[in-house]
């Protein structure tokens, strides 16, 4: 059976529930090897998934030197269509509290350049992948009705530690910074005025290389601090970042066991991903 659903786990998020390890796979791409060995697991069904650590197994990989081509390469190897993202995330909205889920929509590149972002960088070829809808809509929005209702009917939600059950925030505006450092209290506020909602340093060159391999892509986004910009609270810290991080990783890996069936018969049905096949295909500058 083919693996049509691959997922990536961010910071805290090292392997997910209900699924039968199979085996690991490591395949070597033109990019190199992947973060670290892809685990290939068994849902309850027998339906197979993919599953990638991006900062590798024991979070060796700092954001800037993750190898995004190879990622996206071996999963698209392993005959993935669909790559459902996590990440955390730096609040830049009081709405946005520590705890909550956030599917963006948009994206603004703070990454500096240093990050191999395209398959097509020193080929003979030149591409523009449209990029205008960095996420793919349709996937963004199935998966906002189902995570919501995972949110609402979790029992445990309200036990995370902060006796507030979290929400859902959708249609969001991601900002993607270099790191490894956080923002300065300048830098926040700026991004707050440009429309930025949500800040990590991870999602960049990873969606851009998913639509590069026609791949439908999403985030899901943990909220795990409030960044840098409120005044009169301290700036935000890998202390604070990690004191969030297990109880978002455990309601992640809720979210994924909840959904990851019904995803892979979507992405096997192939209207969920209409927008993403084939979208390549006038992105290659003709020769003269
Ligand atoms: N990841 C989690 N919190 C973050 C923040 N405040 N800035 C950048 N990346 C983050």
């Amino acid at each position: 059976m083919a693996i049509l659903v691959g997922v990536i786990g961010g910071s805290g998020l090292y392997h997910l529930d209900n699924l039968t390890f199979l085996k690991n796979v490591n395949p070597e791409t033109p990019w190199g090897f992947p973060s670290s060995p892809i685990a290939i697991c068994a849902l309850p069904t027998g339906t197979k998934v993919a599953f990638l650590a991006r900062h590798g197994v024991g979070h060796t990989l700092s954001p800037s030197v993750v190898p995004s081509r190879a990622n996206i390469a071996a999963l698209k190897s392993l005959g993935v269509r669909a790559i459902l993202a996590f990440s955390a995330v730096g609040s830049l909205r009081e709405e946005f509290a520590p705890g909550d889920f956030v599917l963006p929509t948009q994206i603004i590149d703070r990454t500096k350049g240093v990050r191999p972002a395209s398959f097509f960088e020193d080929t003979s070829v030149v591409a523009h992948a449209a990029f205008g809808d960095p996420f793919a809509l349709r996937l963004v929005r199935w998966l906002e009705e189902r995570v919501r209702k995972v949110l609402e009917e979790e029992e445990t939600a309200e036990h995370n530690g902060r006796g507030i059950r979290p929400k859902l925030h959708s249609e969001k505006c991601i900002v993607c910074m270099e790191g490894p450092q956080f923002s300065t209290r300048a830098e926040s506020q700026m991004y707050r005025t440009w429309g930025g909602d949500v800040i990590n340093m991870s999602v960049l060159p990873e969606a851009k290389l998913a639509r590069e391999a026609e791949l439908g892509y999403a985030l899901i986004a943990t909220v795990t601090d409030y960044d840098s910009w409120r005044p009169h609270e301290s700036s935000v810290t890998a202390a604070e970042v990690f004191k969030t991080l297990h109880d978002n990783a455990r309601l992640s890996r809720h979210v994924a066991a909840t959904i990851l069936e019904e995803l892979h018969a979507a992405a096997a049905d192939g209207e969920l991903l209409t927008e993403e096949v084939g979208s390549m295909r006038f992105s290659i500058m003709p020769r003269s």
